[in-house]
């Protein structure tokens, strides 16, 4: 039974998780399945922003605890290596936002930080609740959480469990938006829709320097970006970008 819901709209794709029953928790098939409907998305040329989903009541509440957790041991987890597929994720080079409405806990929080956006209905809850059983964050939860709110916040955050609420998720730059429960997939995809008209290229190059500014040191990020700025200038989507602001007309990008 597939645990993902694929939706083509081109030019923007949905992507479901869709495990209800479990809160839509990451068990290892379903992120074999998201992966691979990922990359497909990645590989096709018609689309260019992906929106990654749940369902109103939970985005993701987390690994699957009674099928990884329950017997694993080092080595199983080892050799499963779970993990690794959100890797597998952040390597897509579309954008690819979040948009998450109810519980976003543990790897489902992980998951929506492996993304390039994440915004979130007025009933989304965060949280790195790990701790609660014994263990932490094992998908990148203490780095990526840590550079996006400070190490102060995410200390709390990870060291006491709690769950974040959508706005101070938005307060503290998790969240980049907050949407009505009532239309915020509309919403999300709406904004799909405003980045897929952007010259392709473009938003390619600045997604990877806004991810070096995460990982990377200044230097390396500022000479990254400078010599992607002179590349976009060898694009036929920059002599159209100009060509349509000098006369006053919407631009056509093509990604090339
Ligand atoms: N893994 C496996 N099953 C999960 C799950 C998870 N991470 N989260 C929820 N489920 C299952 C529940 O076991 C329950 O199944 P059941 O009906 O067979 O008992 C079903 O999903 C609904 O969850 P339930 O707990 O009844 O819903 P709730 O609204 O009362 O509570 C949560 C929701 C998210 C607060 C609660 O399910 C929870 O704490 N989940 C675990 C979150 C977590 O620790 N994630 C990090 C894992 S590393």
């Amino acid at each position: 039974m597939s645990t993902i819901k694929v939706t083509r709209e081109a030019p923007i794709a949905t992507v479901q998780l869709d495990r209800p029953a479990v809160l839509n928790a990451l068990s290892e098939e379903l992120m074999d399945e998201l992966v691979a409907s990922l990359e497909t998305l990645d590989a096709d040329a018609e689309i260019r922003c992906i929106v990654l989903t749940g369902n109103d009541k939970a985005f993701a509440a987390g690994a699957d605890i009674k099928k990884s957790f329950v017997d694993a041991t080092p080595v199983s987890m080892l050799e499963e290596d779970l993990t690794t597929r959100w890797e597998r994720v952040r390597k897509i080079r579309k954008p690819i936002i979040a948009a998450v409405s109810g519980y976003c806990l543990g790897g489902g929080c992980e998951l929506a930080m492996t993304c390039d956006i994440i915004v979130a209905s007025e009933t989304a809850q965060f949280g790195q609740p790990e701790v609660n059983l014994g263990i932490i964050p094992g998908a990148g939860g203490t780095q990526r959480l840590t550079r996006a709110v400070g190490k102060y916040r995410a200390m709390e955050i990870i060291l006491t469990g709690r769950r974040v609420q959508a706005d101070e998720a938005k307060a503290i730059g998790l969240v980049a938006q907050v949407y009505p429960a009532a239309s915020w997939l509309e919403d999300a995809k709406a904004l799909a829709r405003t980045i897929a008209e952007k010259p392709p290229i473009a938003v390619r190059l600045a997604t990877e320097a806004i991810d070096l500014a995460q990982s990377s040191t200044l230097d390396a990020g500022l000479e990254f970006e400078r010599k992607a700025f002179y590349l976009l200038f060898s694009t036929e989507d920059k002599k159209e970008g100009v060509d349509a602001f000098m006369n006053k007309r919407k631009a056509v990008f093509k990604g090339k």
